[in-house]
């Protein structure tokens, strides 16, 4: 990591990951992770396709057990809780999952307030709270629409409202701007950056878009071959000479970096890192 380098000890932070290591059948997916996110702050993680975004994501709310490390979201120690202390934690937390992941046969205020039922709140109640958050992300009179009638960005829109619907003290957002045109790429941006700054709301958002990296991001870290490769700030990833950040940035197609010799490696395990 370069400048901007957050010591895994600081108790401040609201998620601390520390020393994650992640694999699927002999292939390590992380290797050595580590980043904190301070209360308020909105951390944006970039990297190519494949890099084990999506898989941190889901190691950062429990629903995956990554092999070794630590994941500490909200005071809560994410790899060794309870289901119920879990459940507990995604009360304050709020996730806009990649590909929606909304119920097809709920209409979308239903599936906007889904996470809201144990609230015990009428149907009217809900259906003003759905009504709310979907104006908020640019949306009005879909609310007794399903899914399936309605087009990819205005899906990705309903995640999001559905993600906001609690009032969440930290939203994870992947890949929020996906299969959006400029404009409402823009806009969803925009809600993020307003949830962060207005209302206080951690954020921490995967993107592969540069664009919406730089505007919503306080820091931006770029994962890589395993690891955060860099974390800093948009200026400073913008002045970064690291090659692989430049390339990226850039839009250049991956494959090895010119005067470099592409590696036959095995990835080694936790404790056996290539020298
Ligand atoms: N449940 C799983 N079982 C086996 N391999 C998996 C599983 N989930 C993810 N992977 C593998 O882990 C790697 C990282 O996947 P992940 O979805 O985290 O990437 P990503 O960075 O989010 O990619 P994208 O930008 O395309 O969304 C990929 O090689 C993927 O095939
Ligand atoms: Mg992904």
């Amino acid at each position: 990591m370069t400048t901007e380098q957050q010591s895994p000890e600081n108790e401040s932070a609201l998620i601390t990951v520390r020393d994650l290591w992640t694999r699927f059948d002999e292939f390590w997916i992380h290797r050595e992770i580590t980043f904190e996110v301070r209360p308020g702050e909105s951390l944006v993680i970039i990297g190519g396709s494949g890099s084990g975004k999506s898989t941190l994501l889901r190691a950062m709310i429990g629903l995956l057990r990554p092999e070794r490390g630590d994941v500490v979201v909200g005071g809560l120690d994410v790899m060794r809780s309870s289901e119920p202390a879990l459940y507990e934690l995604m009360r304050r937390v709020g996730v806009l999952f990649q590909f929606g992941a909304l119920f097809d046969s709920l209409a979308v205020w239903e599936n906007v307030t889904f996470g809201l039922q144990d609230r015990k709140l009428s149907d009217a109640e809900r259906r003003r709270v759905a009504s709310e958050k979907l104006k908020m992300v640019g949306l009005r009179g879909v609310e007794d629409l399903l899914p399936g009638q309605l087009s990819g960005g205005m899906k990705k829109r309903v995640a999001l409202a559905r993600a906001i619907a609690h009032d969440p003290e930290i939203l994870f957002c992947d890949e929020p701007t996906s299969g959006l045109d400029p404009v409402m790429s823009d806009l969803i941006s925009e809600l993020i950056l307003q949830m962060n700054e207005r209302l206080g709301v951690t954020t921490v958002t995967i993107t592969h878009d540069i664009a919406t990296a730089y505007k919503i991001g306080d820091r931006i870290a770029m994962l890589y071959d395993g690891t955060i490769l860099v974390c800093d700030t948009p200026d400073g990833i913008r002045a970064t000479q690291d090659p692989i950040v430049r390339q990226f940035i850039e839009g250049r197609a991956h494959g090895p970096i010119r005067g470099e010799v592409a590696e036959e490696t095995s990835t080694p395990g936790p404790g056996g890192r290539a020298g």
